[in-house]
């Protein structure tokens, strides 16, 4: 959802900011651009597409200057041109300003600045922002002030950097909705929206809130409000090292975060788990046994691949905390008038932590009383930071677009709050050590299924020409049929439906035909009978069915022409499992098919505006 790095220091600014941005190019890549303060001006340089063709065009020939800064676009106003790429600058081309977000109230201020002389070059939002910066600038405002001023006339979301020829070793950025973090150098200092983006140079940072100014220069930083007072802000050491945000020699990081998840579920569970108890240790819910028994209500709330998860963890909830739990499209939830109050427990999952449906959706469900907590990935990150309290998942860093390892590690983290939630309550001691048992194995039983890599491959071979691909489960199981298909769809552009098996009866059973693959999700399960079933209602209308079933299975792979076998674990963990083959099937597909998989067509990995 745009990438933005700016660095201010001895060294030549260009190279550092391309090499950083490269880091961030998960965040949108529609278009690059890049702007270096030197001694005779402003140099910008952009490119539509990707960073590589920027760099193609430079040439190997990078502006000198030592202060720069960089973006990498997914748009919003204004189609990916090379003219709506930014940096965007002012009539006088000397303010340049990278932003990520949305100016709601950019077609009146467009029209307001051309009337008063201003000449636009872009249909983009953003460039208001650098005329508005420009009137104050040149009326002798420093450009901290004269960016503060020009925030005063914006309504909607950002996170911006500005450059200015008249301050040519400052950074300004400033934050509303839209992530950015100023990071601490020796001599040297950085603003970036997240710390990928500079890991290779500093590990202290300062996370930027809302309505927070900072001005960057090589030897210092101020963060003030808006209204120009100083604020102390603490410095975040970031955990996160170079080599885990690297490829490690794999085709793609997708294919890498795949293949983590013995690791990364293993860091969800890390010191969390109390075996003899039937219980688990969760450190940062911020909440008492107290607080926690005073909640009659869960609603859980998240967008794309959190949103399958938090369907897992409704039907967990139920079962074994008892506790009525909803779960919400948090896009759908901040807009209705959701009914929550002090007793209900709003949980918001996401793994980057600034999906801004989701943030909106959280400080709704605070404004309304209710108590708040993030299952989200990255440290840090603004949900993260404005939730009561949370569960990290500590599945890493990840790059890929498609959610992979987050997604089995947020069905962890939710299995780990309903033991915490049930224990309180109901569930006993002995249910409790059954299910603690259960996910202390999963990280080897997810080892052994993952080894299953080359026979998934071998299936997808053949769905490599499909046009269309049903997928298939039931109970615990649905929402990973809802994973399956968004994987392929997202990244292979084949288009996948994701229903509840029986459902099938009432409308996609019409589409069933030799053309049409079948996904069933069928492990022994609770509701394993049923899905034969209707397993064997796909074969009467000559559907070819793959089916991901527990080893040892008859019933469903007697009928199935294609079948991945997973090992035998609880039912509530099941899709931690079943989900895993579906993962690779969905990234050998694409692969075959030559889509590029790290980064599909019109997606983006943290999607931080409405
Ligand atoms: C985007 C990503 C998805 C992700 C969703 C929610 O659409 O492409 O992979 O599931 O956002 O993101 P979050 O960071 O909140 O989990």
């Amino acid at each position: 959802m745009c990438g933005i790095v700016a660095y201010t220091g001895p060294r030549q600014g260009a190279a550092l900011v391309l090499e950083g941005l490269k880091r961030l190019e998960y965040r949108g890549y529609d278009s690059a651009g890049l702007a270096v303060v030197n001694d005779s001006g402003l140099e910008v340089h952009k490119a539509p597409g990707k960073i590589a063709v920027l760099e193609k065009r430079l040439a190997g020939h990078l502006p000198e200057g030592h202060t720069a800064m960089a973006h990498t676009r997914w748009a919003t106003h204004g189609a990916p041109t090379e003219a709506n790429a930014h940096p965007h600058t002012d009539c006088g081309g000397t303010i340049a300003v990278t932003h990520n977000g949305i100016i709601e109230n950019a077609g009146a201020l467009r029209t307001a600045l051309t009337k008063r002389g201003h000449v636009f070059r872009s249909e983009t939002d953003t460039e208001v922002l650098a005329h508005l910066i420009e009137e104050l600038h040149g009326k002798g405002a420093s450009l901290g002030d004269a960016v503060a001023g020009a925030l005063h006339q914006v309504e909607g979301t950002y996170g911006i950097a500005v450059l200015s020829t008249r301050e040519p070793d400052t950074v300004v950025a400033a934050r509303k909705g839209s992530p950015l973090l100023v990071a601490i150098g020796t001599g040297e200092n950085w603003v970036a929206s997240d710390a990928s983006a500079v890991l290779a140079h500093t590990r202290s940072v300062v996370y930027l809130d809302d309505g927070e100014i900072a001005v960057v220069r090589p030897h210092d930083y101020h963060i003030l409000d808006l209204a120009a007072v100083e604020k102390e802000k603490a410095v975040t050491h970031v955990e996160w090292d170079l080599a885990t945000i690297e490829r490690g020699g794999y085709q793609h990081f997708m294919l890498k975060e795949i293949l983590e998840q013995p690791e990364s579920v293993r860091n969800t569970l890390r010191g969390r788990l109390l075996e003899e108890e039937g219980a688990v240790r969760l450190g940062g819910l911020n909440l008492s046994d107290d607080d926690l028994l005073k909640i009659d209500r869960i609603v859980i709330t998240a967008c794309g691949t959190s949103w399958h998860s938090a369907l897992i963890g409704e039907y967990m909830m139920e079962e074994l905390a008892r506790i009525p739990t909803e779960v919400e499209y948090a896009s759908e939830f901040r807009y209705r008038n959701p009914i929550v109050d002090e007793r209900t427990l709003v949980v918001g999952i996401s793994q980057s932590g600034e999906t801004a449906d989701t943030l909106a959706a959280l400080r709704e469900a605070k404004r309304r009383g209710a108590r708040t907590l993030g299952l989200v990935n990255v440290v840090g990150s603004t949900i993260a930071r404005e939730v009561d309290g949370g569960i990290y998942l500590h599945a890493g860093p990840e790059i890929g677009v498609a959610s992979t390892k987050a997604f089995t590690s947020q069905i962890v983290a939710l299995a780990l709050l309903t033991l915490q939630m049930g224990r309180l309550r109901s569930l006993s001691i002995l249910q409790g050590r059954e299910v603690v048992r259960a996910l202390a194995r999963l990280p080897e039983l997810v080892a052994h299924v993952l080894a299953k890599a080359p026979e998934v491959e071998q299936i997808a071979e053949r769905l490599v020409r499909t046009a269309n691909v049903l997928y298939l489960g039931r109970g615990y199981n649905f929402p990973v049929a809802l994973e399956g298909a968004l994987k392929l769809k997202e990244i292979s552009y084949i288009h996948a439906e994701g229903y509840p098996a029986a459902e099938m009866k009432h409308g996609p059973i019409a589409l069933i035909d030799e053309l049409m693959p079948v996904v069933f999700v069928a492990p022994r399960d609770a509701v394993y009978q049923k899905v034969v079933s209707n397993v064997e209602e796909v074969k009467a209308r000559g559907g070819r069915v793959i089916a991901i079933v527990t080893e040892g299975d008859t019933g469903v792979s007697r009928l199935a022409d294609h079948k991945v076998e997973i090992p035998e674990t609880l039912d509530l963990l099941t899709p931690v499992l079943s989900v895993l083959p579906l993962q690779l099937l969905a990234y050998y597909i694409a692969v075959r098919r030559g889509c590029n998989v790290d980064q599909p067509r019109n997606l983006a990995k943290s999607v931080t505006v409405e």
